[in-house]
């Protein structure tokens, strides 16, 4: 059985523990907070046992939770064929990752970043091997979202990218490719669009967040709008990821003050069940009148 390790035991690298598992390999759970590392594996408890009453699911979900350990320890990464970075959209702190796995892995260990708009290449740098290095950028929630973006850095060598479209196909996900390393690659910038246009004509009291949503939805054919999407990714990793965009020198997604205003206020999204939205525990949900934060 391969082992894979995965960096940060957030929103994604939880999901990705679970179904990197669920795909038959050996996982460990590293992240600088513990408390993370088990608040993931109790949603990883509940996610399997629901994916397994609805037969979603190939494996016992009881064998599937076994195959996930948490690991104090980065160093457990030397035993590891593939390491899944998915900390915050901090490049710096992301870079200093790779740089150490890059130190103590061997050099056939694939190491692969979940980063939503920081170039690979960059996030290569300072690597002695930065041929290993590859963005495999998982949707969210992500045992429900099939798509997997996998993007080619600058030095990516051919037999990593091939590699790693084989994995995800191996995890029972779509892969599209992207060739040229941009900041935000294809889903996230089109994406992005989306909601940077929704949030300027909520914020100028044009429209509201659900009509937004409802645009989106029942106009254009979303499963799911923009703004409940952001509530669902978390809106402190909105703002990074507009942070991170500007820092590469796109101003078109700089971070709108009102956006920090709402992050600051502590509505981080249904994490907090306040978001764009207020939720109820029974799954209500009422749109939050964003302007009234100006
Ligand atoms: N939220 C989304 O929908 C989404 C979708 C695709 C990609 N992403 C990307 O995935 C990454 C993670 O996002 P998230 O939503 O899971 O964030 P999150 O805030 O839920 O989790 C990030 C985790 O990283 C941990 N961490 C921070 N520094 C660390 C370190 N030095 N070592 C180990 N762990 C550390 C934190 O303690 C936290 O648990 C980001 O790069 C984000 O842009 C997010």
């Amino acid at each position: 059985m391969e082992n894979v390790i995965v960096i940060g035991a957030g929103y994604m690298g939880g999901g990705i523990a679970q179904v990197v598992a669920q795909a038959g390999y050996r996982v460990y759970l590293y992240d600088s907070k513990p408390s993370a590392v088990d608040k993931s594996l109790d949603q990883i408890r509940w996610s399997t046992e629901k994916l397994e009453s609805k037969g979603q699911l190939k494996d016992p979900a009881k064998e599937v939770q076994g195959r996930i350990s948490a690991t104090p320890d980065l160093k457990i990464a030397t035993r590891c064929q593939w390491a899944f970075e998915a900390v915050y959209e901090d490049m710096e702190l992301k870079n200093d990752i790779f740089k150490e796995l890059d130190n103590i892995c061997p050099v056939q260990t694939i190491l692969a970043s979940n980063t939503s708009s920081i170039p690979i290449t960059k996030l290569a740098s300072g690597t002695k091997h930065p041929d290993r290095i590859v963005g495999v950028h998982f949707s969210g929630p992500v045992p429900l979202m099939p798509l997997v973006e996998v993007i080619k850095g600058d030095k990516t060598s051919d037999a990593v990218f091939k590699a790693s479209l084989d994995f995800v196909i191996a995890l029972n996900k779509y892969p599209i490719k992207v060739m040229k390393d941009i900041p935000g690659f294809v889903m996230n910038r089109v994406s992005s669009a989306a909601f940077r246009e929704g949030f300027d004509l909520v914020a100028a009291g044009i429209t509201t967040v659900d009509d937004v949503d409802m645009a989106m939805k029942w106009g254009v054919g979303w499963r799911v709008g923009p703004f409940e999407i952001a509530d669902n990714a978390g809106l402190d990793t909105y703002l990074r990821v507009s942070k991170a965009y500007k820092d590469l020198g796109d101003e078109s997604f700089a971070p709108r003050p009102l956006l920090e205003k709402i992050v600051q206020s502590g509505r981080l999204g249904r994490k907090v069940n306040k978001g764009f939205y207020d939720y109820t525990p029974d799954g209500q949900k009422t749109p939050f009148d964003i302007t009234s934060l100006r």
